[in-house]
C-alpha cells in the first residue's frame, strides 16, 4: 500500500516545530541580520561544514526562565545552534550563536547546549569551534547565565592541549563573553562584523573621556594588529570560514594523534637554488625571510598566523613532504627580526601549541638580539622573553633550526639552540653566531686601545675585520657540535626533509610534575 499520502499529524508536528527552530528569531530578524551584511546561524555552519554533513543537537531546547518579559520570548533552540560534522572529511564540534534570538545572548540553556557540545568533543577527541554573535550574559537570567560562561570557560581551559579550539568572532562579544574565545587557540574575527571588547565605547567615555568607535576598539584590524587577540582578519565570513578549514587540514583531531599527511606533487630533494644568494653580504641589510619559507615548503603553502602583529617574528603553518610542521621564524625585514615583547609571547605562544598537537617545529634564524630600552625593560622582557625559552626547552616534538645569519648573545639562546633541546641545528655558511654584532664586541673588548690610538677609527675598523674573520661564521659553533652542520641554500628543503624523517619516532619524556610554573 503507497502511505506517502498519508499524513502523519505526528511527523507534521516535528516538521513544523523543525522549521520554527531553524528560523531562530524568526524572518524579520533574519532579514535585518542579512540587511547588516551578516550570515545567520545556520548559513554560517552549512558553509564551514562539508555539505550535508552538519546534524544539529538539541533544537528543541527552551530557555526556562520567566523573568522581565521571557516568559513571551521563548524561541525553539534558544540562541544558539549546536552539532557535529565534516570538516574536510573529519569529525568536528561546532556552535553558532545566533543574533536574531535576543540578541544570541547566553541564558542557563544556550551555555548548556554549548556544553553538551564542548563534552562531547572531548570524548570524542575530535576539534570545537564557535561562531560568536553575542550580546553576552542574557541579562535577564543574572546569574545563571554568568554560571553558564563559568562552566564554558571550565572547559575550555580543560580542553586546551586535548582538542584544537577554535573561535571566529563574527558579531558583538562584550565583556565576559570575549574569554570564552581568548581560551581557544586560535581566534578569528571578520572586518566590520565582528567586535570584541571588555567595555564598550560608552563606558570608556564615561569612565575615561576617551572617544572611540567599536571598530577601533575592538575590530578585526584592532586585535590583529595592535592587541594580538586575534590570529586572523578577514573581510568577508566566507573568507574567515575557508581560513578557518585551511587551517584544520593542519591539525591532529587531538592531542593523542599526529596531523593528516596530505598528498604532495612537491618533490622532497627538489634543489632551493634562488636562496644561495638571498642573503645581503652586508650583516646590516634586510631581506624577506617569507621567500625562504615560501622556497623550502611544499607548494608555496604556508599559513601564516598572526600576521600582522609583531611582524619582527613570522609564525605559522605549512608542509615538508606532506607533514605538517609549524615554522618560527624572524623577519630581517621589520625591525631587524629582533626579540621584543610582543615577538616572544607570539612565538611562545605558537611553540606551546605545536608541542601540544604533536606538530614538529621548523625555527629560521636571523636575531640580532633582544630589544634595548626602558619601554621594553619596565613592561617587563625578561619575563616575557624568558616565556619563549620556556616553550623551546619544554617542547618535545622534534626541533629543527636553520641559521640564515645572526645568532647574537641571548637570542641565539632562545632561538631553539642545542643547549635548549635543538635536535637538528642546521646553519648556512653565511650563519654568524657570536655574543654580540663586532662593532659592540670591539668597542667593549678594545676601548682603552682604541681610545689610546693615534688613530681610532682605523684600529677600530682592523679590529671589527679580524672580529669578523674570527667570530662571524658558523665554524667555531659546529667545531664544537652546537651546529650539527653547514649546507648548502640550495639543500635546505632536502635536509630538512630527511632530519623530520629520522626524528618521526622521537622520544623525549619531560619529568613527571602537575605542570610547570610558566613565568606568565
Ligand atoms: C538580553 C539582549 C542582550 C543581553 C542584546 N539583547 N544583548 N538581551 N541580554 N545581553 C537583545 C536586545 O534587547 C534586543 O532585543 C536584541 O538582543 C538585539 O539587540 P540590539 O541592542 O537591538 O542590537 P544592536 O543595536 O546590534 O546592539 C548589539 C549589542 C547591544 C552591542 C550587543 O545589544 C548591547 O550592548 N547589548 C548588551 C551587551 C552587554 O553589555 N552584555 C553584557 C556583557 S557582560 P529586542 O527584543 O529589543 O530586539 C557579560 C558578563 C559575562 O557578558 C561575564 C562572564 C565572566
Amino acid at each position: 500500500m503507497d502511505n506517502s499520502n498519508i499524513i502523519d499529524p505526528k511527523l507534521s508536528k516535528l516538521h513544523d516545530l523543525r522549521k520554527e527552530s531553524s528560523l531562530g528569531g524568526g524572518e524579520k530578524r533574519i532579514e535585518s541580520q542579512h540587511k547588516r551584511g551578516k550570515l545567520t546561524a545556520h548559513e554560517r555552519l552549512n558553509l564551514l561544514f562539508d555539505k550535508n554533513t552538519f546534524e544539529e543537537i538539541d533544537p528543541f531546547v527552551l530557555h526556562r526562565s520567566s523573568d522581565f518579559g521571557l516568559e513571551k520570548n521563548k524561541y525553539l533552540g534558544d540562541a544558539v545552534v549546536t552539532g557535529y560534522g565534516k570538516i574536510n572529511n573529519r569529525l568536528v564540534f561546532a556552535y553558532s550563536q545566533d543574533f536574531t534570538v535576543l540578541g544570541g545572548s547566553l541564558s542557563e540553556a544556550v551555555a548548556q547546549k554549548i556544553c553538551k557540545v564542548m563534552d562531547l568533543a572531548m570524548q570524542n577527541g575530535a576539534p570545537m569551534v564557535g561562531l560568536i554573535d553575542s550580546g553576552g550574559a542574557r541579562i535577564q537570567e543574572g546569574i545563571d547565565s554568568l554560571n553558564g560562561y563559568s562552566e564554558i570557560f571550565f572547559r575550555n581551559t580543560r580542553a586546551s592541549g586535548v582538542i584544537p579550539q577554535i573561535s571566529a568572532i563574527l558579531g558583538p562579544a562584550a565583556g565576559g563573553a570575549t574569554y570564552s574565545p581568548a581560551l581557544t587557540d586560535f581566534i578569528f574575527a571578520v572586518q566590520n562584523i565582528g567586535q570584541m571588547y571588555i567595555t564598550g565605547p560608552d563606558v570608556i567615555k564615561a569612565v575615561t573621556g576617551e572617544s572611540v568607535t567599536h571598530e577601533e576598539l575592538g575590530g578585526a584590524l584592532t586585535h590583529s594588529t595592535k592587541s594580538g587577540v586575534a590570529h586572523f582578519a578577514s573581510e568577508t565570513e566566507e573568507a574567515c570560514i575557508n581560513k578557518i578549514k585551511n587551517l584544520l587540514s593542519f591539525l591532529p583531531s587531538n592531542n593523542m594523534e599526529t596531523p593528516p599527511k596530505q598528498n604532495t606533487n612537491d618533490t622532497r630533494d627538489r634543489k632551493n637554488n634562488s636562496l644561495s644568494n638571498i642573503v645581503p653580504e652586508a650583516s646590516n641589510k634586510p631581506y624577506d625571510m617569507l621567500e625562504i619559507i615560501n622556497e623550502i615548503i611544499d607548494n608555496n603553502n604556508f599559513l601564516e598566523i598572526h600576521e600582522l602583529f609583531a611582524k619582527n617574528i613570522i609564525v605559522g603553518l605549512a608542509r615538508f613532504d606532506g607533514n605538517s610542521v609549524g615554522i618560527v621564524a624572524q623577519q630581517p625585514n621589520h625591525l631587524a627580526g629582533i626579540l621584543d615583547i610582543d615577538a616572544s609571547v607570539k612565538a611562545a605562544r605558537f611553540v606551546r601549541f605545536c608541542d601540544a598537537f604533536n606538530i614538529p617545529i621548523l625555527t629560521l634564524i636571523d636575531v640580532p638580539g633582544f630589544m634595548p630600552g626602558t619601554n621594553q625593560e619596565y613592561a617587563g622582557i625578561i619575563r616575557h622573553g624568558a616565556k619563549l625559552i620556556y616553550a623551546y626547552a619544554e617542547a618535545t616534538v622534534p626541533k629543527i633550526s636553520l641559521l640564515t645569519r645572526k645568532a647574537y648573545g641571548g637570542a641565539y639562546i632562545v632561538m631553539s639552540s642545542k643547549g635548549l633541546g635543538g635536535d637538528i641545528n642546521y646553519s648556512w655558511p653565511s650563519g654568524q653566531l657570536a655574543v654580540m654584532g663586532a662593532e659592540g664586541a670591539v668597542n667593549v673588548i678594545h676601548r682603552k686601545k682604541i681610545n689610546e690610538s693615534e688613530n681610532p677609527e682605523e684600529i677600530r675598523k682592523d679590529l671589527v675585520n679580524e672580529y669578523e674573520d674570527v667570530f662571524m661564521n658558523p665554524y667555531i659553533a659546529a667545531a664544537r657540535g652546537l651546529i650539527d652542520n653547514v649546507i648548502d641554500p640550495s639543500e635546505t628543503r632536502n635536509k630538512i626533509i630527511q632530519s623530520l624523517d629520522m626524528l618521526k619516532n622521537k622520544r623525549d619524556v619531560i619529568p613527571p610534575k602537575k605542570h610547570g610554573s610558566i613565568p606568565l
